[in-house]
């Protein structure tokens, strides 16, 4: 399929989900919502399609992607389950949580698409479109978030179309993404570890599991843990000051809870002070801040219990200095 040269959008109507499943056989790139982000999908098992989503992302192809599929019984074909992995999903999928597996001797998902590795992500979304793509597909879907690499995730339809129009092939646009962080990752490979914190918390995991997650090693940029994990990452252009106690002159201000005075423009993750809420608004909040140009976007602190430990991770790369290609 040629290089896409204008975008298409549709709407999440009856007949969407067959559309988006023709366009990806036809090695077509298209964006989904799912419940974490919105994700760009090419099929899996299609060397070519995933070659041309690293293209359309700017994303270094060292940089693994995560094969999205409609159920567990999809997943067993492609990767090898642990005890660990069968209790996580049986609790949690369909849900924001990716495994991270040793690869099936018989995976059909391209190489490139894994980047080498002898391990494969895999998740199955709690979205009713996503899911119904996926289906009508037939084979896994891989999805990074639908954005260009580096800048931060999309949820909802507009923001795709900012960083990606002309790029890809299709869009469905089905509203924003309620949970509205990534998902968490967690590598199944001897102890259960969390790679990257996301939109199901380190404490709904341990509950399940019924012991404390191992420490994962100390990840650098050289050698990140997913491998996408870079420092400085999901980032807005203008500079972030992070857990501020007070505004300077010209900031505007990423609130939490009673939002601090004298910022130039207030934007609230959530008023009442619901980590949720505030996950779902993180990154559109981010994205209208940074339009703003402001000399910089100031932050209020945020708890870090339950989804506030993704938020904080992500606020923390999204403030670190941009030195480094960065790759989401
Ligand atoms: O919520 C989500 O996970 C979204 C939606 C669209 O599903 N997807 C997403 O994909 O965030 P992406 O590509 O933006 O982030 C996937 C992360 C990257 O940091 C990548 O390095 C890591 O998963 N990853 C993929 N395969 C891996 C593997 N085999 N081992 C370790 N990390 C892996
Ligand atoms: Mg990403």
């Amino acid at each position: 399929m040629p290089v896409a040269t204008r975008t298409r959008l549709i709407k999440a109507v009856p007949g969407a989900a067959d559309q988006a499943a023709q366009c990806l056989a036809r090695g077509g790139l298209v964006a989904f919502p799912t419940e974490t982000v919105y994700g760009l999908g090419a099929d899996a098992t299609d060397g070519q399609a995933v070659a041309r989503l690293y293209e359309a992302k700017g994303r270094p192809s060292f940089n693994p992607l995560i094969a999205h599929v409609p159920d567990l019984e999809s997943a067993r074909k492609l990767a090898i389950f642990n005890a660990d992995a069968e209790a996580l999903a049986a609790s949690f999928w369909p849900g924001p949580l990716t495994l991270v597996l040793p690869r099936s001797a018989d995976c059909p998902v391209s190489e490139l698409a894994t980047a080498g590795l002898e391990t494969i992500a895999i998740r199955v979304p709690n979205h009713a479109l996503a899911r119904e793509i996926l289906r009508a597909f037939g084979k896994p879907v891989v999805a990074p978030s639908a954005n260009l690499s580096g800048h931060v995730s999309p949820t909802n339809a507009a923001h795709v179309l900012d960083d990606l129009g002309e790029k890809i092939d299709l869009i469905v646009d089905g509203g924003p993404a309620p949970v509205g962080i990534e998902s968490t990752i967690v590598a199944c490979l001897d102890a259960p570890t969390i790679l990257r914190p996301g939109g199901l918390s380190r404490a709904d995991i341990t509950a399940r599991l019924g012991r404390d997650l191992a420490q994962p090693v100390e990840a650098t940029d050289e050698t990140p843990l997913a491998p996408g994990m870079l420092e400085s990452h999901y980032a807005p252009r203008t500079r972030l000051r992070l857990n501020v106690t007070q505004v300077q002159p010209g900031e505007v201000l990423l609130a939490f809870g009673t939002p601090l005075p004298g910022a130039k423009a207030t934007l609230n993750l959530s008023e009442q002070g619901d980590i949720a809420e505030a996950a779902a608004n993180l990154f559109g909040h981010l994205r209208r801040l940074d339009a703003m140009l402001a000399p910089s976007i100031c932050v209020m602190r945020i708890p870090s219990a339950g989804l506030g430990e993704a938020i904080n991770d992500r606020l923390r790369r999204a403030a670190a200095p941009k030195t480094l290609p960065s790759s989401s």
